[in-house]
């Protein structure tokens, strides 16, 4: 089994003479100002739960874009900071952008343009030239501070999602031959009818191109990209080695199911701290013994927050003896909010919640709870821990690592986990109750099914679940994608 301390041991062994990078759009911890003092918050979104833990095991350097003015405030000169705060095992390396960049480059290509052409959530995208420009700009910026943190030194480099497509391409052009590339796409990728929708389709391509190793969550979305790559290049699709040889280059493509730390949220879900915290949600959030079923989203409009909302309400219509008997709590942490849609979004579901609380609402009691407020990844552990049930109702997800994380959290094997079949996480966890997540009257059924399952079945499916996370756990990830990588040796020149 793949752990911390073997992972450590592969990299002492094996990789001692390089450097390893990794680059993301997103940073793990964010410094910010509450009650006039910085303190250091760790970020939302599964890119934070799985690359956080690996980093702390290969303390390599991560470079990712600073957000508030507080996170240049703690830099060095050499623009890093060491994390986690509260064990410091690897640097955090900022970049800044200016407004207008974050606009036209992570609000506009990434997140209007990018993040809707690979899901399947029927929200347009919208491909701008300017938008593209300042994509190409930031990420050449990436590509010239890796350079500057490797200067001649080997290096692996990996960088991490949709963000960051034309980093290995501007990392090609620099001429360094010591260093190996690779990109891990966090994201599902379309199907060629999909992706001739975008105007810089080739573009794009023939920056995956320039990596030595492409990542893809599932087999299916590595199918997809070879597909597209077949229409639009003319290159040569090995099948057999997986891989593609394009202007003289040859990239392998491979699938790496993403996980999370299963012995570190078990760990921590057990602990004393936990259990109080547990306690504390049920008084503060008045739950007492009733049954409580839990939501824990980025609110994205690919994550299906409204059709949950909606089949709680089919629920209840259909099982009105639930009422007063359990509580729906969902997390919703703020996401993209500058973005029309996610602003539509957000008013939809407080109306939603509003509605189906007042429709539903007897005394005091209301089925749903929806929190926005920032909550620490130990409330979070602590809420899986105490739930009856988890709800991941994605309208399609690369892999979705609440689901993970939920299983890994259970070491007392009861939860039932409800799961959407159109997530990358259903594939490795069959034991869940899967759902359509536009079916209502199933996934009202779903719930009541959950809520009535006897506890020998309910053990019976989260074991299952937990050896599988366990098995294929964020450690084992990260070591099979080094793995592929150590297979490429430099070029001595
Ligand atoms: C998804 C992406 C990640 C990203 C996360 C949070 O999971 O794949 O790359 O970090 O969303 O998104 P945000 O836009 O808030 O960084």
């Amino acid at each position: 089994m793949w752990t911390k301390e073997r992972l450590q041991e592969t990299i002492q062994a094996k990789m001692a003479d390089y450097l390893l990078v990794i680059a993301s759009n997103r940073q793990p911890y964010s410094h910010v100002l509450k009650s006039g003092k910085i303190i250091c918050q760790r970020q939302p979104g599964g890119l934070v739960t799985a690359m956080n833990p690996v980093m702390q095991a290969v303390r390599g350097t991560w470079i990712a874009a600073g957000t508030s003015p507080y996170d240049r405030q703690v830099l060095d000169e050499q623009h890093k900071v060491k994390l986690p705060p509260e064990n410091p095992s690897y640097s955090l390396r900022r970049l800044f952008l200016s407004k207008e960049e974050t606009n036209e480059y992570y609000y506009g290509y990434c997140n209007s343009g990018l993040w809707p052409l690979c899901h399947i959530s029927y929200t347009r995208p919208v491909f701008l030239t300017s938008d593209w420009k300042a994509y190409q700009k930031i990420n050449e910026q990436f590509a010239q501070a890796i350079l500057e943190e490797v200067g001649s030194e080997r290096a692996f480099v990996w960088v991490q999602d949709y963000h960051l497509a034309l980093v290995g391409k501007y990392l090609k052009e620099a001429n360094r031959p010591n260093l190996i590339t690779s990109l891990f796409w966090h994201i599902p990728w379309p199907n060629p009818e999909t992706f001739r929708i975008c105007p810089h389709r080739r573009e794009l391509l023939e920056g995956f191109l320039a990596y030595d190793l492409l990542g893809f969550q599932i087999r299916y979305h590595c199918d997809n990209f070879l597909a597209a790559v077949d229409l639009e290049l003319e290159s040569r699709i090995d099948r057999e080695k997986i891989s593609v040889n394009y202007q003289n280059k040859e990239t392998f493509i491979r699938a790496f199911p993403i996980s999370v730390d299963f012995q570190a949220i078990e760990q921590e879900a057990s602990s004393n701290t936990s259990r109080d915290l547990c306690e504390k949600i049920r008084e503060d959030f008045s739950i007492g013994d009733k049954k409580l079923l839990v939501g824990v989203d980025r609110v994205d409009y690919t994550k299906g927050l409204p059709d949950r909302f909606r089949a709680i309400d089919r629920f209840l219509e259909k099982y009105p003896q639930y009422k007063e008997k359990f509580v729906f709590f969902q997390l919703g942490q703020i996401s993209r909010l500058h973005m029309p849609r996610y602003k539509q979004l957000n008013d939809e579901i407080s109306a939603l919640v509003e509605g189906i609380n007042w429709k539903h609402s007897q005394g005091s009691w209301v089925p749903i709870i929806l929190m926005r407020s920032y909550m620490s990844y130990q409330e979070i552990l602590a809420l899986y821990r105490m739930a009856d049930a988890c709800i991941v109702s994605s309208l399609h997800d690369g892999m979705n690592l609440v689901a993970k994380e939920f299983v890994a959290a259970r070491s007392d094997a009861d939860g039932v986990l409800i799961l959407s079949q159109f997530t990358g996480a259903s594939r490795e966890l069959p034991d869940a109750l899967l759902i359509n997540p536009y079916d209502y009257e199933s996934f009202a059924d779903t719930i009541a099914q959950a809520l009535e399952l006897p506890k020998e079945e309910r053990e019976r499916r989260m074991r299952k679940m937990r050896e599988a996370v366990e098995q294929n756990n964020i450690y084992r990830w990260a070591g099979k994608v080094l793995s592929q990588l150590l297979k490429f040796e430099f070029q001595e020149t």
